[in-house]
C-alpha cells in the first residue's frame, strides 16, 4: 500500500526529486509522466535532459528498476497512490496580475486530470511552487464530486539549488511537509514523511500546517535574493569609496546573526525561482492590501536590475562611451556555474544591452551554449539592431574560451565557473584587441595578477586597476 508513485512534470525538479526518492525507496516504484514526449525520451536516453552533476550516475542507478519515464499520465494516475506534482509555474504573462502572479492553469489542468481518471483515494502532493492558499483550490477541484473517492493535498516545497541539486537532495537543509491539521491530513502527512526518513534525519523532516508550507517556498527564495540585492547596492557605495565588498561582506558575514553565505556580490541573480518567487510574493501582499510590504519586497528585484545595467555603464564608461563595433566575450552565459540552464541569467540582460549598443557578442560557456542560442534568437528577433555587414555576424557562439577571446576588446565574466579562474590570461590577453579590458562580474579572478597581466580590470564593488595615466591621479 502506498508505494506506487506518480510525478506529473519531468523538469528540474520532478526528475532529480524522483531519481533520488527511486534510488533511497527501493521498495517504492516511481513513475515520471509528462506532456512532452521529446522530454520522456531524454529521460530514457543517454543524454538527460538537464545537466546536474550525479544525476546520470543516480538515473542509471534506478531507471527500469523502479523509476520509469512515460508519457502516459492517465495511466498513471490510475496506477498510483501518491502523486507529486511537478509542473511548472510561471509568471503570468496576461491578463489580471500580468509580469507577477503566478500562472496556475497547468496546476489546475493537472488536478482537473487526477480528478477525471483517479479511481481510488490519493495523496496529491504539491511540489512546485506555489502561491500562499493554492491547496484550497487544488483541494476544491479534487473534492467536488462526490464519488468515495477522497484526496489528500499536501505541501512540500523543493528547496534544491540547480548545480547541485543531487547534494541538496540528499543532504538538505530541512524537507517541508505542509498538511491540513485535520486526522486525514495529519495521516497523510506520515505517509510522505515515512519517504523522507528514509534518508533525512528525523529533526530535519518539518511538519507544519499546509499554508506555513506554501509560504516558506516564497519566503525562503525572496531572503535569499534579498541578500544579493543587499550586498549588490553596497558594492555600488564600494566602487565609490574605494572600499571592497568582498572585505566587507567577510566582515558583515563572521557575525554569526548574519553568516557568510549568499554575499558574493555579482552582476545580480538570476534562475527561474528568485524573480517570479518575489513577484508573486509581491502579489499576494497586494491583493491583500499590505502595499508597504510589497513596495518592500518589490525593491529586491529593482536592485537586481539596477546592478545590471550599472554593470553596462561601467562598461561603457571604460571603454571611452562606445561599445559599437567593439568585440565582447561573454564568459559564461549560464544563470550560475554547474547548470545549463540560462533562465533569467543576467547574462542575457547584458547580451541585449550590448547589442543595443551596436556591440559584437562573443559567447562561449562549458554547459549553456544550446540555450544562449535559443535565448539570443529571442532578443534578436524583438531588439532593434543594425547588423553592420562588413563585421561580420555581430553574435557568435564559440566553445573554446581562448579562441572565443581572440580579436575581442573586452572579457566580460558572467557566470562564477571554476573553469574561468584557471585558464591561462596572458595567452587571452595576447590574442585580445589593445587596450584589452576585463569585467569580472562574479569576481573570481585574480584581479591584480590580470592587471599585471596587461588589462584594465574591473571588478565589481573594487577600485579598478586600470594602466591609463589619468585615471591613476
Ligand atoms: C534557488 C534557491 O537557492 C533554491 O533553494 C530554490 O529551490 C530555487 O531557487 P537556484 O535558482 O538554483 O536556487 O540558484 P541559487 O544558487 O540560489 O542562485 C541564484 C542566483 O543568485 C544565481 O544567479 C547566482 O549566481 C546568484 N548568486 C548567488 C549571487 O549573485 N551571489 C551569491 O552570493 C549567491
Amino acid at each position: 500500500m502506498n508505494k506506487n508513485i506518480l510525478c506529473i512534470g519531468a523538469g528540474y525538479v520532478g526528475g532529480p526529486t524522483m531519481a533520488m526518492i527511486a534510488a533511497k525507496c527501493p521498495d517504492y516504484r516511481v513513475t515520471v509522466v509528462d506532456v512532452n514526449p521529446a522530454r520522456i525520451a531524454a529521460w530514457n536516453s543517454d543524454h538527460l535532459p538537464i545537466y546536474e552533476p550525479g544525476l546520470d550516475e543516480l538515473v542509471r542507478k534506478t531507471r527500469g528498476r523502479n523509476l520509469f519515464f512515460s508519457t502516459e499520465i492517465e495511466a498513471g494516475i490510475r496506477a498510483c497512490d501518491i502523486i507529486f506534482v511537478c509542473v511548472n509555474t510561471p509568471t503570468k504573462t496576461f491578463g489580471s496580475g500580468a509580469g507577477m502572479a503566478s500562472n496556475l492553469q497547468y496546476c489546475e489542468k493537472t488536478a482537473r486530470q487526477i480528478l477525471e481518471h483517479a479511481e481510488t483515494s490519493k495523496i496529491v502532493i504539491e511540489k512546485s511552487t506555489l502561491p500562499v492558499r493554492t491547496a484550497l483550490a487544488i483541494e476544491r477541484i479534487l473534492n467536488c464530486q462526490d464519488n468515495g473517492i477522497c484526496f489528500d493535498v499536501l505541501s512540500n516545497p523543493e528547496f534544491m539549488a540547480e548545480g547541485s541539486a543531487i547534494k541538496d537532495l540528499e543532504n538538505p537543509d530541512r524537507v517541508l511537509i505542509g498538511a491540513r491539521q485535520t486526522e486525514r491530513g495529519r495521516k497523510a502527512q506520515t505517509v510522505l514523511v515515512d519517504i523522507y526518513s528514509r534518508w533525512v534525519p528525523q529533526e530535519r523532516i518539518l511538519t507544519t500546517n499546509i499554508w506555513s508550507s506554501e509560504l516558506s517556498k516564497l519566503v525562503a527564495n525572496a531572503f535569499l535574493a534579498q541578500r544579493i540585492s543587499s550586498i549588490n547596492t553596497i558594492s555600488a557605495l564600494c566602487e565609490k569609496t574605494d572600499a571592497n565588498v568582498s572585505e566587507v561582506a567577510s566582515a558583515v558575514g563572521m557575525d554569526g546573526r548574519v553568516g557568510p553565505k549568499f554575499l558574493n556580490a555579482s552582476i545580480g541573480f538570476g534562475g527561474s525561482c528568485f524573480k517570479k518567487d518575489i513577484l508573486n510574493l509581491v502579489y499576494i501582499c497586494r491583493t491583500y492590501g499590505l502595499d508597504d510590504v510589497a513596495d518592500y519586497w518589490e525593491s529586491v528585484v529593482r536592485i537586481n536590475d539596477y546592478q545590471q545595467k550599472r554593470f553596462i555603464l561601467t562598461m561603457l564608461k571604460a571603454m571611452f562611451n562606445t561599445l559599437a563595433g567593439k568585440r565582447i566575450c561573454l564568459f559564461g552565459f549560464a544563470f550560475k556555474a554547474n547548470t545549463g540552464d540560462t533562465r533569467e541569467s543576467p547574462a542575457i540582460a547584458i547580451a541585449r544591452c550590448l547589442l543595443e549598443e551596436h556591440a559584437e557578442v562573443v559567447i562561449t560557456d562549458p554547459q549553456a551554449l544550446p540555450n544562449a542560442r535559443l535565448d539570443l534568437a529571442s532578443i534578436m528577433s524583438t531588439t532593434d539592431v543594425t547588423l553592420s555587414q562588413s563585421r561580420g555576424s555581430l553574435i557568435s557562439f564559440i566553445d573554446d574560451p581562448y579562441e572565443a577571446a581572440v580579436s575581442c576588446d573586452a572579457i566580460t565574466v558572467m557566470t562564477e565557473w571554476e573553469l574561468y579562474r584557471t585558464l591561462n590570461y596572458e595567452r587571452i590577453y595576447n590574442a585580445m584587441n589593445k587596450p584589452a579590458f576585463l569585467f569580472d562580474g562574479r569576481n573570481i579572478l585574480d584581479h591584480r595578477r590580470c592587471y599585471e597581466i596587461g588589462f584594465n580590470v574591473y571588478p565589481i564593488g573594487k577600485t579598478p586597476m586600470t594602466h591609463f595615466i589619468d585615471d591613476a591621479e
